[in-house]
């Protein structure tokens, strides 16, 4: 067992920031403390850097089926690329296929991570349908490790379901210690919207963004935290919150003591409304579900982040090429050239999540160097059933360690991501803070701005129920 000692660093977990060294052997955290000696170990200097936990991302779809493609990411590329972006677990959707059982798709979500994972993994469970089959079925799950299941209230006749369905699932994750996860948009209006826009012949990216309004959002967030409470104050968790309107409604049952979490992403906190006005077929690199939304709730949710209203920043990475023939992908986002509906919904950015929020949190200055951990590692660990393996740096913790330079310099682009996409939603964007040294388990995978790890040395990890301390 190799033993790796992490010297003249700064720790920064969700608790503290200070400076002292770490002691890995094999796969764990063995030691933290001054004045530590090495002993035969490996030594990392980490003098003017920061040692955190790896980042979380709970929310990625790799390879996902979407519009008659798939998302260009495998497990393979999008974790090589969550590890240089210093994210070292991520919880990707599995999805039931349409009467096909949860165990088939865990079992097919499974093969497609097994052999090429490079950083660990969890699944959630995209339910599409709510029988009494199913819902014995998710009880297995949470048995197995697979404790969250994501629900939609959009996109009616893939992945929609009805409000009957929503609450025997919360009830039933009441009783099983799982957690629901929702897509929170109107599907019916949103589909009304959809079809007098085509109607109408507009046709460009930007009415994805026209036709899913955020009031949609937020009567739908609203909606599905009153099931919740009618399922006997079950907690829920909201997926990809993008609107002013929906974290009005975290809050308003937050402040009435339910247990009502939510996630955004850093799509929603830099990226505009504007983006779709970008010329020509532009626009349909921000074609996603919740869409981009006006600038103004961009503060709010930087608001809800604060206040902890919002608890969690995950990507909800599902990249789609703009162009034919990169990598050898076939046609992904040009699907949808002469119909907007017809665009594969999602954006790459499991990269570059660390990076843009300690950027645009921590540098300036909204929020802590320990909030930034906090929301990117700990408390998706904590919520996602994974702490205190997975999300800070203590004593018998994975060895899941990142050295973040705080004052190097990237720029964020197509032509040195490491995202299997051509293009980057920022691309140009100058970020401080940047991932120099990844370790995973105990083993450096990212150094010197090279992968050293192995493809398939991620391992699946077995969640259990969601811990709540926010
Ligand atoms: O546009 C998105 N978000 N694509 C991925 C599927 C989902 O709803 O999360
Ligand atoms: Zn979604
Ligand atoms: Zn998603």
């Amino acid at each position: 067992m190799s033993r790796i000692l992490i010297t003249g660093g700064t720790i920064v977990t969700a608790a503290d920031t200070y400076e002292a060294d770490v002691l890995l052997d094999g796969e764990k955290i063995a030691q933290i403390g001054t004045g530590l000696s090495a002993g035969g170990a490996k030594k990392i200097d980490a003098s003017g850097k920061y040692v955190i936990p790896g980042g979380i991302d709970v929310h990625t779809h790799m390879e996902l089926p979407f519009g008659g493609t798939s998302a260009s990411d495998d497990f393979e590329t999008g974790t090589r690329a969550a590890a240089f972006g210093g994210t070292t677990t991520i919880v990707d959707f599995a999805v039931q296929a349409m009467g096909g059982t949860l165990a088939a798709a865990r079992d097919e979500w499974m093969r497609k991570a097994d052999g090429k994972a490079v950083v660990d993994y969890g699944l959630h469970m995209i339910v599409r349908d709510v029988s009494d089959t199913i819902l014995r079925e998710m009880d297995t799950l949470v048995r197995e490790g697979v404790s969250s299941f994501k629900l939609f209230m959009a996109y009616p006749g893939v992945f929609m379901v009805d409000d009957g369905a929503i609450f025997k699932a919360l009830v039933r994750t009441g009783e099983n210690g799982g957690l629901i996860c929702m897509h929170a948009e109107n599907g019916g209006v949103i589909d009304v919207l959809v079809k007098k826009a085509l109607a109408e012949k507009k046709t460009a990216p930007k009415w994805h963004a026209l036709t899913r309004p955020p009031e949609a959002e937020g009567e739908a967030t609203g909606r599905a935290f009153k099931l919740a409470e009618m399922a006997g104050g079950v907690p829920l968790y909201i997926v990809h919150l993008s609107a002013a309107q929906a974290l009005e409604q975290v809050r308003l049952f937050r402040d009435r003591g339910l247990p009502a979490y939510a996630e955004t992403c850093p799509q929603y906190l830099f990226l505009s409304y504007d983006n779709y006005e970008e010329p020509g077929f532009e626009g349909a690199k921000y074609v996603m579900s919740p869409p981009l939304r006006e600038k103004w709730h961009q503060e709010e949710l930087w608001k809800g982040l604060q206040r902890n209203d919002l608890q969690v920043v995950s990507t909800d990475h599902c990249p789609f090429c703009m162009k034919e023939g990169f990598q050898g992908q076939p046609k992904q986002k040009e699907l949808g050239k002469g119909d907007f509906s017809k665009i594969p919904n999602g954006a790459p950015g499991v990269e570059t999540r660390m990076a843009l929020m300690f950027d645009g949190g921590v540098v300036a200055g909204r929020i802590t160097a320990s909030r930034w951990i906090e929301l990117t590692s700990t408390t998706p660990a904590k919520i996602m059933g994974m702490f205190p393996r997975k999300g800070t740096i203590a004593v018998g913790s994975d060895a899941d360690i990142v050295i973040w330079d705080p004052k190097a310099s990237q720029t964020l682009s197509a032509k040195t991501h490491h995202m299997r996409v051509d293009y980057s939603p920022y691309e140009g964007r100058k970020v401080k803070g940047k991932a120099v040294t990844v370790l995973s388990r105990g083993e450096v995978i990212v150094e010197k701005n090279r992968f050293v790890g192995k493809k398939g040395r991620g391992k699946f990890i077995k969640r259990g129920s969601p811990v709540f301390q926010t």
